[in-house]
C-alpha cells in the first residue's frame, strides 16, 4: 500500500525495515479514535476555509464509511503491508471518495495527530477502568455486608498481631482501590489537552483553528507548547503508573485470598467455578486466577518500568522510539479490566469457614496489647504495662499453658492491679467492642464504614 511520504526517495523501503518499523498490528487499537480526530480536523478544515465546506462534509461521511468498513474487518492481511492506522485510514478514504481524501491531512503531522488519538483512546479507557474498578470495590463491600461480625486475626510481618473484623480487612482494599481511582482521574485531568494543531513540532504556517478541534473533541483545552505536546508521553506514563499501583493493591488482595485458602489458615472457601485441579494430584483445588492476577502484575509494573525507560533519553521532540508506548498501554489497560472482572465474580461466590475463623481469634496472644490497655488504664505507664505483660508472655510459654488458662493467682503475680474481669480481655468480640478509635475495626465503625461506601458507590 502507498505510504503516507516516499517521493524523495529512489528505494523502497527494504522488507526487513518494514517488518521491523510497521505498528498496523498494534495501532489498530487506535482505529475509532483516529477516525473521530481526523473528523474533527477536516471539518476544522471547512471551518478555517483551507478546503469547502462541501470537502469537509465529504471527508467527514468518508470517515464515518470508513470506520463502518474498517470496524469489522480481519485487518491481518494489511498489516505486513500497511505502515500505520493512519495510512490505513488515508488508502481507504481515497478509495472511497477519491483525491479530495487527500486533503485530509492538511495541516498535521502523524505526530500531533498520534498524540490527539492516543489521548482520546485513553480517556474513554480510563473511564470505563474505573467502572471496573467500582465493580470491585462493590463486590468487596457486598462481601463485607454479608460477613460482618467474623472475626481474624490481623497480621503484622505475617505473625499474629490482634483481632479484627474480617469485613474491616477488605473493606482496607476498598480505600486502596478508591484511590487508584483518584490516580486515573488526576491523569485524565492533566492529559486533558488536545496536541492537534501542533504540526511535526513547531505548529503551522496555516490559519488552523485548534479552539475547534479541542472542543469538537471533548479537550477543555488546547496544548500550550507545540514542541512539548508532540514529544511527551507522560500521560501515558502516568496512566500506566496508575495501573501498576492497581495491580500492586490487586496483588495483595490475591495473595491475602491465597493465604487464607491454604489447609493452614483455611479462613476461605473458593468458588469451584474459580478454582482449577491437578493433573495429577486429585484431591488439589488450586487459586489459578488469585495466582494469576498476582502474577500478571508483574506485566502491568513492567510495562510501565518500559516506558520510563523507553523514554528516558530522547531528545525533543517526536522520536520513533516513542511508537513504543502503545503495546504495552493497551496491554496493561486490557489486563486491569479483565482482572478486576474476574476478581469481582470470584469475590461474590467466596465462602467463609467461621469455625476455623473463631479458632484462630481464640488465640489469647491476639489480645496481649489489649492487656497493656488494661493497665494502662489502671495509670499504669506504658513502658512499664509493656513489659509486665511481656513478662506474662513469656511465662505462658514457659508453663505451656495460653494467657487466658493462667490461674488468677498466676495474673497477680506479675501485677496487683489485675483484677477478676481480665478474663474478659481474651474474647474476640468483646475486643472489638473495646476499640474506640474512628476508622478502627469497631463493629459500628465498620458498619459505618460498609454503609457510606455503599452509598457512594451507588452514586459514582
Ligand atoms: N506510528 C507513530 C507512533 O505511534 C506515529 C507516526 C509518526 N511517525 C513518524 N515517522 N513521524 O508514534
Amino acid at each position: 500500500m502507498k505510504k503516507l511520504w516516499g517521493s524523495r526517495f529512489q528505494e523502497e523501503l527494504a522488507q526487513d525495515a518494514k517488518e521491523y518499523s510497521y505498528s498496523l498490528e498494534v495501532d489498530r487499537e487506535l482505529l475509532r479514535a483516529d477516525v473521530q480526530v481526523s473528523k474533527a480536523h477536516a471539518l476544522m478544515l471547512g471551518r478555517a476555509r483551507l478546503i469547502s465546506k462541501s470537502e469537509a462534509q465529504k471527508l467527514a461521511r468518508g470517515l464515518d464509511a470508513v470506520l463502518k468498513e474498517l470496524q469489522g474487518k480481519d485487518l491481518s492481511e494489511s498489516v505486513s503491508e500497511v505502515e500505520d492506522i493512519h495510512t490505513l485510514i488515508q488508502a481507504a478514504l481515497e478509495k472511497k471518495i477519491g483525491k479530495t481524501a487527500r486533503k485530509l491531512h492538511t495541516g498535521r503531522s502523524r505526530n500531533d495527530l498520534i498524540a490527539t488519538s492516543t489521548r482520546v483512546w485513553l480517556r474513554e479507557k480510563s473511564i470505563l477502568l474505573a467502572g471496573w474498578i467500582n465493580v470491585f470495590q462493590s463486590a468487596l463491600v457486598s462481601a463485607a455486608e454479608k460477613f460482618h461480625g467474623i472475626a481474624i486475626p490481623g497480621y503484622t510481618h505475617l505473625q499474629r498481631a490482634q483481632t479484627v473484623l474480617l469485613s474491616h480487612h477488605l473493606l482496607a482494599y476498598v480505600e486502596m482501590l478508591e484511590r487508584d481511582k483518584g490516580r486515573l482521574s488526576d491523569a485524565l485531568k492533566r492529559m486533558d489537552e488536545c496536541p492537534l494543531g501542533s504540526g511535526a513540532l513547531a505548529g503551522s504556517t496555516l490559519p488552523l483553528d485548534r479552539e475547534f478541534v479541542a472542543r469538537r473533541l471533548g479537550f477543555s483545552r488546547v496544548s500550550g507548547n507545540s514542541l512539548d505536546a508532540v514529544s511527551d508521553r507522560d500521560f501515558v506514563l502516568e496512566i500506566l503508573a496508575a495501573i501498576a499501583v492497581l495491580f500492586v493493591h490487586v496483588s495483595r488482595f490475591s495473595e491475602d485470598l491465597i493465604l487464607w485458602n491454604t489447609a493452614e489458615f483455611g479462613f476461605l472457601v473458593l468458588p469451584d467455578s474459580y478454582s482449577t485441579g491437578s493433573s495429577l494430584m486429585p484431591q488439589k483445588k488450586n487459586p489459578d486466577m488469585l495466582e494469576l492476577a498476582r502474577g500478571r502484575s508483574g506485566q502491568a509494573i513492567g510495562n510501565l518500568v518500559s516506558l520510563l525507560v523507553t523514554m528516558k533519553g530522547l531528545p525533543l521532540a517526536y522520536n520513533r522510539d516513542m511508537q513504543e508506548d502503545k503495546k504495552g498501554l493497551f496491554e496493561s489497560v486490557k489486563l486491569a479490566v479483565k482482572t478486576l472482572e474476574v476478581l469481582s465474580n470470584l469475590v461474590r461466590r467466596i465462602e467463609i469457614r467461621e469455625t476455623k475463623c473463631f479458632l484462630a481469634v481464640s488465640d489469647s496472644l491476639l489480645y496481649a496489647t489489649d492487656l497493656v490497655d488494661y493497665l494502662i488504664l489502671k495509670g499504669v505507664a506504658f513502658r512499664d504495662a509493656h513489659e509486665t505483660v511481656g513478662k506474662l508472655v513469656q511465662h505462658s510459654f514457659a508453663v505451656e499453658r495460653s494467657l487466658k488458662d493462667l490461674s488468677f493467682k498466676e495474673f497477680l503475680r506479675f501485677s496487683p492491679l489485675f483484677k477478676k474481669d481480665i478474663y474478659e480481655i481474651f474474647n474476640p468480640g468483646k475486643s472489638l467492642l473495646r476499640k474506640q478509635t474512628r476508622a478502627s475495626t469497631h463493629p459500628a465503625q465498620v458498619k459505618a464504614g460498609i454503609r457510606s461506601w455503599k452509598k457512594k458507590l451507588a452514586a459514582s
